[in-house]
């Protein structure tokens, strides 16, 4: 079993696939552009970190295996692969910002051999930035959680969420490593249950105490003072709101009614300053994901369903984001943060 969740070898870009867990720990070989795209489309890789270095590490893939060998039109195969991948899940902006920093690497190589060189070394170079930017984010975190505490989690932003260490849950990670006394509150996220499924199996291989609730439970413990704070990911960060799993902006309103402190985690990277809330597309997926579970059939076939995955929670309910830079509290500094 590897620590990280993904990872390159030979020419492919191996993933773990998140699909299966905790059941099964089986592992995807991606050996070309169509084979990544379905497998972010299906989330055998999710969460805004690993979204960004898997995008990162698919224009290596692209770069790879393109037969174009005049460098025009290797550029403009390029193009339409990394268009390909934008477009597989929308709301993360992190999956775009590593297509475009590989892309802006190969625009400026002087031959497609080049070009192949370097769009690997930029997507090994933002995979080890991920797990650096992450151990920052914990250590930053870290200071902020009481000893002992209870801390409520949405979804993943954990190791399977990133390279390794993880954001939200990093930030657990540190405070436990540095010996504080730390247990989570896991919501199971309907309806792929990555709060079920992932955060409680990688909290689990940590020793870290986890308990999973329902999430229409986690109001009814904020009400009887059993978390001491709320903390998730981010999937995209607006100048006037937080994206995250879809049911973060519930909690961050019971949270705030309870006067329960709501935090978020997350890399610079998964800001965008110049967009605002409505500006921003929010995935719907398939109602399929609804209706069943297994075999067994959920809703009646008449009747519509509506699966967003995401959310956006007004700034003014986040208590602060806790970034590798510090923690910034709304409202934001754009300046602050779009400085080098
Ligand atoms: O649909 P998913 O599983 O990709 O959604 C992931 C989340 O919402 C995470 O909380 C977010 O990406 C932050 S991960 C560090």
């Amino acid at each position: 079993m590897r620590d990280e969740t993904l990872w390159w070898e030979g020419e492919s870009l191996f993933l773990i696939d998140q699909t299966v867990l905790p059941a099964r720990y089986e592992v995807v070989e991606c050996t070309d552009v169509e084979r990544l795209a379905r497998a972010i489309r299906r989330l055998e890789v999710r969460g805004a970190p690993a979204l960004g270095v898997a995008g990162a590490y698919g224009m290596a893939l692209a770069a790879r295996t393109s037969r174009e060998t005049s460098l025009p039109a290797f550029l403009a195969e390029i193009q339409e692969q990394a268009g390909l991948l934008k477009k597989t899940r929308p709301t993360a902006v992190n999956l775009s910002w590593g297509i475009e920093r590989v892309t802006t690497r190969i625009a400026a190589a002087g031959s497609v051999e080049d070009a192949q060189e370097v769009a690997l070394e930029e997507a090994h170079r933002i995979a080890r930035e991920d797990e650096e930017t992450c151990l920052a984010i914990g250590a930053v975190g870290a200071a902020l959680l009481p000893d002992p505490c209870t801390v409520l989690t949405h979804c993943n932003a954990g190791a399977l969420a990133c390279t390794r260490w993880g954001t939200a849950l990093g930030v657990v990670r540190s405070a436990v490593a540095e010996g504080k006394e730390v247990q989570v509150i896991a919501c199971e996220t309907r309806p792929l249950l990555q709060g079920a499924r992932l955060t409680a199996w990688e909290l689990i291989r940590d020793g870290i105490p986890v308990t999973v609730i329902p999430d229409s439970a986690a109001a009814s413990l904020m009400r009887r003072r059993e978390i001491d704070l709320v903390l998730v990911g981010a999937d995209r960060i607006t100048v006037d709101a937080l994206f995250n799993k879809i049911g973060t902006y519930a909690h961050a309103v019971t949270a705030r009614y309870h006067d329960i402190p709501f935090y978020t985690a997350a890399p610079l990277s998964t800001f965008d300053p110049l967009r605002k809330e409505w500006e921003v597309t929010i995935e719907e997926r398939g109602g399929e994901e609804l209706r069943t579970c297994g075999d067994w059939q959920l809703v009646p076939d008449q009747a519509g369903v509506r699966n967003p995955a995401f959310d956006a929670t007004p700034l003014p309910l986040v208590t602060g984001i806790i970034t590798e830079r510090g923690v910034l509290f709304p409202p934001l500094d754009m300046s602050r943060i779009l400085s080098p």
